[in-house]
């Protein structure tokens, strides 16, 4: 009887607004890709999909309250790679980031960029790695919390250099962008989406692209590995529904997740800040389920290589 009530309300869904939270502060890159996927699935669905932004705790908040949430299709979470690294990263995090959720699909593929205010004194990344080792806590670098890509990429900065800086955390990297712009602090490490942009008006210093290959809109900006920095990430976006939520719910919004990554508008701005949807086999729950544990298990190992140890 349960299973037949759920299929006949699985048949009309959605019946109301849907609601994707996003675990950060409006404006910023996760928040970018929500709502430009958010306005094609509301024309797919026939019903709103409004976006919620629920910053801090480094995308931990959000997450939790999407896993407590009711599994009626009705509240969704995009996340990133942040899903993967907070298990290593938090001692008592408020869900489990593979039994509470059901995967709906990998949405895009982001690189980052070491970025910095206009006036920072080194001008090449070979001079931010001398810069850095030189003054160390005396720099005051960006993030969007323990969890969040930002974090996530100056742990890896501070690693490979093996010196520390001053982390100063904000509720998402939108936030970040402003004080950076407004040169109220030094630098960041943030995903295209958010910086392409600004360093193309050169409201920003950029050092160095974290992808393997120099970027077709950022093509001045050298790679990681040209600079001498031992340093690649990319960072990865899904959606996910609570745990739970009916399966003919979630084949649903697959369908409506993969209409809206063909969409040509979405895939032309994605392409404008240097982001990339993923292809529709992608977009799929098997596909984000299995980048997801095996994402846990790598960012386990080389969070504990750095000697990070969770809080
Ligand atoms: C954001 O949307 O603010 C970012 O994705 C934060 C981050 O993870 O660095």
């Amino acid at each position: 009887v349960a299973l037949a009530a759920g299929g006949a309300h699985a048949q009309d869904y959605p019946a109301q607004p849907i609601t994707v939270v996003v675990p950060f502060a409006a404006g910023g890159p996760t928040d970018t890709v929500a709502r430009l996927v958010a306005q094609v699935m509301s024309e797919d669905l026939g019903q709103q999909v409004l976006v919620q932004n629920v910053g801090g705790a480094g995308g931990t908040l959000g997450a939790g309250q999407v896993a407590a949430a009711a599994n009626d299709g009705y509240t969704l979470l995009l996340h990133h790679i942040g899903m993967s690294t907070a298990p290593s990263l938090y001692a008592d995090l408020p869900y489990d980031a593979i039994e509470d959720f059901e995967p709906i699909g990998l949405i895009t593929e982001v690189p980052m960029t070491i970025v910095a205010r206009a006036d920072f004194e080194p001008e090449t990344l070979e001079d931010l790695i001398a810069y850095i080792q030189e003054n160390g806590e005396n720099i005051t670098y960006a993030n969007a919390g323990i969890g969040a890509a930002s974090q996530l990429c100056g742990l890896l900065i501070m690693d490979a250099l093996g010196v520390q800086m001053t982390e100063v955390p904000y509720q998402g990297t939108g936030p970040a962008m402003t004080d950076l712009l407004g040169g109220q602090i030094d630098m960041m490490c943030d995903q295209t989406t958010n910086t392409t942009t600004q360093i193309q008006a050169g409201e920003i210093k950029a050092y160095a692209v974290t992808s393997p290959e120099r970027l077709d809109n950022l093509p001045d900006v050298p790679t990681t590995a040209e600079g001498g920095l031992n340093l690649e990430v990319g960072i990865w976006h899904g959606l996910y529904a609570p745990a739970g939520t009916d399966p003919a719910i979630i084949e649903r919004l697959t369908a409506s997740l993969q209409t809206a990554l063909a969409n040509e508008t979405v895939a032309t701005r994605f392409a404008e800040l240097g982001t990339t949807p993923v292809t529709e086999g992608q977009a799929t729950p098997e596909a984000l389920a299995d980048t997801l544990s095996s994402q846990i298990d790598l960012w386990a190992e080389v969070i504990a290589a750095a000697g990070v140890s969770a809080q």
